[in-house]
């Protein structure tokens, strides 16, 4: 069975209206009352599908609401059952600094299909279609991927690009590369967006890696698959509370390397909204009486790609 393809214009209708409820919190300084507001537009208006929802990808635990919670149930309890991942804001510090990147973003798979991920770290890699599973590893080095990757698309390591969160975490990723001869493209925040990248040849982007959170790894790796690119990931569980809860999502290998057909599986739709414009998608645009939405859609099962433009009345 195939997710409900009259799902996706609700959706896309979600994550633009969470997305226009940061506007007036661009710039100011504050990510909570960005998120708030971007939160309660999604609750809100899930609550409002036909569907058996419940949040596997949230943005806390039970005791941190008003956040989208794990275990949250969504929908009108009439449709079809479904796994939600949400991240109502994806760059809350672009917002509360109105800086290019922020995206309001959401995926939606068949119940059991998308991993249900603690809020932790996890390392990962993206890489692009065509790029077969063996020439990229998770555990290979920097050096080794970069290699292979130069190899298999004949191009020289100058012209081979890897995208990474810019943190101290990843230096030995970046002085490798870097010395190497390799290009690096450092993000600051949204690495929903960073693992996108790999998508298309538009970006300049043949791999993303790096250590960021677990749920943006399951989100981000629900586009890659319906775009036919590539994903590992492996979460970091580094506190006792981590690995307790980990065990009791029903993680058993707290060390191993999920292929992306083990994070996301069956058919998938994924919903993002620029906020703030960057690399990947266009921001909010907003005249005297409308909002102007930029989205960019994925449906497996009908192997689409899509950006969509909507028009939304402003209030
Ligand atoms: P928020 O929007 O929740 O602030 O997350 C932004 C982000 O950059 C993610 O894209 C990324 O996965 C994570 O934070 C990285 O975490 P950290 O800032 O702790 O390195």
């Amino acid at each position: 069975m195939s997710l409900d393809k009259n799902l996706i214009e609700s959706l896309i209708d979600i994550t633009s209206k969470a997305a226009i409820s940061c506007y007036p919190h661009l710039g100011k300084g504050n990510k909570i009352l960005a998120d708030k507001a971007a939160t309660d537009v999604m609750r809100y208006n899930l609550n409002k599908l036909n569907i058996e929802g419940e949040v596997v990808i949230g943005e806390g635990e039970l005791d941190e609401a008003p956040m989208l919670y794990i275990g949250e149930k969504l929908g009108n309890n009439k449709g079809q059952k479904i796994d939600i991942a949400v991240d109502p804001v994806e760059g809350t510090n672009f917002v509360a600094k109105n800086m290019p990147g922020a995206i309001s973003v959401l995926a939606i798979s068949e119940k059991g299909n998308l991993f249900k991920a603690p809020e932790t770290y996890m390392n990962k890699i993206a890489f692009g279609k065509n790029v077969p599973k063996d020439v990229v590893d998770l555990d290979n080095t920097i050096e080794q991927n970069i290699k292979n990757l130069s190899d298999f698309k004949n191009k020289k390591i100058e012209e081979v690009t890897i995208c990474v969160l810019d943190r101290e975490r990843h230096s030995e990723i970046i002085n490798s590369s870097k010395k190497l001869g390799a290009k690096v493209k450092l993000i600051t925040d949204g690495d929903v967006a960073g693992a996108l990248l790999v998508s298309d040849t538009k970006y300049n982007v043949d791999i993303f890696v790096g250590i960021g959170g677990g749920p943006e790894g399951v989100i981000a790796a629900s586009a890659l698959d319906a775009m036919n690119c590539n994903f590992q990931g492996r979460f970091i569980f580094e506190t006792d509370k981590d690995k307790v809860r980990a065990k009791q999502m029903g993680i058993k290998d707290l060390n191993k390397k999920y292929e992306l057909n083990e994070i996301v599986k069956g058919d998938s739709i994924f919903c993002a909204t620029g906020i703030t414009s960057g690399d990947l998608i266009n921001g909010l645009n907003k005249d005297e009486r409308n909002f102007y939405t930029e989205t960019l859609i994925t449906h497996k099962s009908q192997n689409l790609v899509s950006i969509i433009h909507k028009k939304y009345l402003a209030e």
